[in-house]
């Protein structure tokens, strides 16, 4: 059987070595641990998830493909349902950067023991990325994905040191220096979005609105100086 995964769900497969055993940890509807069973990526899978509605989800997926010896499922809270060295890659997609630290920080013998975690937050990625190299981690892979409009970060991490200045946590120290296709796209869209709520405050003036103001002006002007680099860049690559 052929398994379509989103653009997003993709890009998180990808940062997975082949021949590992995985945890995909808030599985959801169990579509990458199908997708890794199916396609020969991971001999061993296990698709967690602490509610029971989205397990039982996973369940039903996992039995009408009959993968029930290639992937467990297992109902439970974040890392507590592995233990140490149990997956040598620890997948957790589709949440936000803070439930993703909580989740890290709460099992942290568990992450440390894994050989790579793949990680897709959907907001707050220079939490995670501050939070990664606070414990231990290196970044070694940042991707993007596009699915409908909405662009997904993805980092993989090994345990291992890193330097990390704000700008690289804000944006990502490799996208900021890999040329990724999307990268100007999804700063312009960032860019487009922060002026638009920008704008939205122009006629309130109170104290914390001005504060997050100033907030919006700044960030609008590190993602447009990030974008002049990438067009300074582009430019002197078609002069050669
Ligand atoms: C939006 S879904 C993402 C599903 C899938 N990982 C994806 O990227 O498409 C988030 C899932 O994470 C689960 N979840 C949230 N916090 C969790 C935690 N601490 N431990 C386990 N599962 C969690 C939720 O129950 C939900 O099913």
């Amino acid at each position: 059987m052929r398994i379509k995964l989103s653009n997003r769900l993709q890009a998180v497969a990808r940062q997975i070595p082949a021949g590992r055993r995985v945890a995909d940890i808030g599985t959801d509807h169990g579509y990458l641990p199908v997708f890794l069973a199916v396609n020969d990526i991971s001999p061993q899978i296990i698709a967690s998830d602490r509610g029971k509605g989205p397990l039982s989800q996973a369940e039903q997926l996992v039995g009408l493909l009959s993968l029930e010896n290639q992937i467990s499922c297992r109902l439970g809270d974040g890392l507590s349902v592995l233990s140490p060295g149990e997956a040598e890659v620890i997948c957790i997609a589709g949440m936000g950067g803070m439930a993703i630290t909580e989740i890290i920080a709460e099992g942290m013998a568990q992450a440390r023991a894994a050989l790579r975690l793949v990680l897709q937050p959907q907001r707050n990625v220079a939490a995670v990325r501050r939070f990664l190299a606070d414990n231990g981690f290196r970044i070694v892979a940042e991707d993007l994905a596009e699915d409908d409009g909405f662009y997904y970060e993805i980092i993989a991490a090994e345990p291992g040191e890193m330097q990390l200045s704000d700008l690289e946590a804000e944006f990502g120290p490799l996208l900021l220096s890999c040329g990724h296709p999307l990268f100007k796209d999804f700063l312009s869209l960032r860019e487009r979005d922060l002026t638009r709520l920008l704008e939205a405050m122009a006629d309130n003036f109170s104290p914390d609105s001005m504060a997050r103001k100033d907030q919006l002006e700044e960030e609008i002007s590190r993602v447009a100086k990030v974008i002049a680099g990438i067009d300074e860049k582009t430019a002197k690559g078609s002069e050669k």
